[in-house]
């Protein structure tokens, strides 16, 4: 066994806190030999409920679980932590966009920003699940101006992984055939997935689905597959959630497949004439822990368009959210 690290988990009480982090705890995350000390933040009247949470993570008897501190204190939350998972946020109802949530998530961000800035180990991975995450983490990021922005990431995985599944539900492939699949831009409506540089069983995806369910079918099918859910369940997606975000954090931490690579939202080094320093999802691959964006990919006119509507609208939220970035 490996010594431990602390990994904080925000909204810890709340129903993607409770898909997520007995997975942890469980060694998914970071692996059956790393020990993991969680740092659970609620707030306060949620107190409560996560005794409720921590009685049940004990009860588990991990051999992986190291120890728990739940909290309703961020600087506690987050002192010295290794990795930190921010979901903590009001999730959308019926008939909203994520980004109407801007006002009132942002400004649970900008104070957690700063506490990671004062408190979290130097090395310190955030992954943003609360929405609208891209910005979430950009206001997160702005607040922490002693960290490496690059430490500062959102979920587009879980975008990916439904791009995954719809793509061997139509092929009759499993997901695991599938390689190259790109989630660009904005955890929104306007996120691109992207099929150009996709196989599914070696050969090219687009030479085995047709144009007309790509564009008419498939994307609108992942662009909306959020709402879908939240029609269906009456309340968002939470065990696919917090899977993603297992997902993500693991290929960060231990790397990607050799000849693969996933969707990160991270910040825009202005690769593909992107905004520079928006949080974006680009395809990446991880080594020795860093991440890097794949270079060198052909953008057509159909791709160029989209990945142009999601970068507007995430310029556009950042201008919208300036007001909450530290001077
Ligand atoms: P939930 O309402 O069940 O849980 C949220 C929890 O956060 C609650 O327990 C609440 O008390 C807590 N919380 C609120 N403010 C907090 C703060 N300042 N500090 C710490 N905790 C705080 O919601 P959920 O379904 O778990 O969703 C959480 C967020 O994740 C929402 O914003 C949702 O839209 C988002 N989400 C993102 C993705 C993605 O792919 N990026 C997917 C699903 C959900
Ligand atoms: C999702 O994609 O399921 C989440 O972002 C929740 C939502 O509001 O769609």
């Amino acid at each position: 066994m490996k010594a431990p690290v602390r990994v904080a988990v925000t909204g810890a009480a709340g129903q993607i806190g409770y898909a997520l982090l007995f997975r942890i705890a469980a060694g998914d995350m970071l692996g059956p030999d790393q020990p993991v000390i969680l740092h659970l933040l609620e707030i306060t009247p949620a107190l409560p409920a996560l005794q409720g949470v921590v009685m049940e993570l004990n009860d588990c008897a991990f051999p992986t679980l190291a120890g728990v501190v739940a909290t309703d204190d961020v600087n506690v939350a987050f002192k010295d932590v290794d990795y930190a998972l921010l979901v903590g946020a009001r999730p959308r109802g019926p008939g909203m966009e994520r980004k109407d949530l801007l006002e009132a998530n942002g400004a649970i961000f900008g104070p957690q920003g700063k506490a990671l800035n004062d408190h979290a180990k130097r090395n310190v991975r955030v992954l943003v699940v609360g929405n609208p995450a891209n910005t979430n983490a950009l206001i997160a990021q702005q607040n922490a101006p002693d960290l490496d922005p690059k430490c500062f990431t959102a979920m587009v995985r879980l975008d990916h992984n439904r791009a995954l599944s719809q793509l061997a539900e139509k092929t009759g492939a499993h997901t695991t055939d599938i390689r190259k699949v790109t989630i660009w831009g904005n955890h929104s409506s306007t996120q691109y997935p992207d099929l150009h540089e996709t196989t599914v069983n070696g050969k090219p995806a687009l030479e085995q689905v047709d144009q007309t369910w790509y564009a008419d079918t498939f994307i609108p099918t992942v662009q909306q597959r959020g709402a879908a859910i939240i029609k269906a369940r009456g309340a968002s997606s939470a065990a696919s959630a917090a899977s993603a975000a297992i997902d993500h954090m693991r290929d960060w931490a231990l790397g990607t497949a050799e000849g693969d690579w996933v969707s990160m939202g991270i910040p825009s080094d202005g690769s593909y004439g992107i905004e520079p320093g928006v949080i974006f999802g680009y395809p990446v691959t991880v080594k020795d822990g860093k991440y890097a964006i794949v270079q060198g990919l052909n953008i057509n006119a159909f791709s160029q368009a989209r990945i142009d509507a999601t970068n507007k609208e995430l310029r556009e939220e950042r201008a919208g959210v300036e007001h909450l970035f530290a001077k």
